[in-house]
């Protein structure tokens, strides 16, 4: 990487107080001063500001469970967030990998990590989302048949992509879907002429929701389950 690419992303100087830092000599690599921004470095390169020794932050991976009545975003003015679950000193450039709606439940990734979010995300990559759903209506073999096949939604041109359905009882399924559209789990159940009256998120991929989380409460993820999602 760039040598102002590290200097910014291991200080909290912007990428051009990182260059003027660079090109006014307080940077050296491996002892020596260094006055080129572009100079190409690696993560474990030894690298000093003013005498200081730099090092890249570690990337952060949490799974939280989400209580209902807090809402998926990094901030609001008015209502509380999944962040204020979150002791300040690890909030710091937290994103959230795949929402959910304030009266959704359950699991949510939290990451510092741009490319491993945007592989959870992203509709191109096959990544299932599990949701347990209760109804308002018993579920019958025509409209589980209707969802696994792909529906229409309301005011969209393409069909959802093939969803997996595991009915549990008359009124509870998990229902398994690779996108992310705006409310979809409720909006295909509207679509076979159904009602969601609960819905919690318990799988992504292969990283399920820890029994030991009560809502609100979050952990780090572990190495396997970082990288079952890599
Ligand atoms: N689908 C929904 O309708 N809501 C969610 O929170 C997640 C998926």
């Amino acid at each position: 990487m760039r040598l102002d690419y590290f200097i910014a992303n291991a200080t909290a100087l912007s990428r051009r107080d990182a260059k003027k830092a660079i090109s006014s000599g307080l940077v050296k690599i491996e002892g020596r001063t260094c006055r080129k921004a572009g100079t190409q470095v690696m993560p474990e390169t030894g690298i000093t500001l003013e005498g200081q020794s730099l090092s890249l932050p570690v990337e952060r991976y949490l799974m939280l469970h989400k209580p209902e009545g807090v809402i998926s975003a990094t901030k609001d003015s008015r209502q509380p967030t999944v962040m204020d679950l979150l002791p300040a000193e690890i909030r710091r450039g937290l994103h959230i990998a795949g929402r959910l709606d304030a009266d959704t439940t359950g699991l949510l990734l939290l990451t510092t990590d741009g490319q491993w979010s945007h592989r959870i995300t992203s509709p191109r990559v096959n990544c299932p989302k599990t949701y347990r759903v209760t109804l308002m209506e018993p579920m019958d073999a025509d409209a589980i048949a209707q969802l696994e096949q792909g529906v229409l939604l309301h005011d969209e041109p393409r069909p959802t992509r093939p969803a997996s359905v595991c009915q549990l009882s008359e009124r509870a399924i998990d229902l398994s879907i690779s996108e992310g559209r705006y409310h979809q789990v409720k909006r295909m159940l509207a679509a076979v002429g159904n009602h969601v009256n609960g819905l919690h998120r318990w799988r992504i991929g292969s990283v399920v929701l820890d029994p030991a989380l009560a809502p609100g409460q979050y952990r780090e993820l572990t190495c396997e389950e970082i990288s079952g999602l890599a």
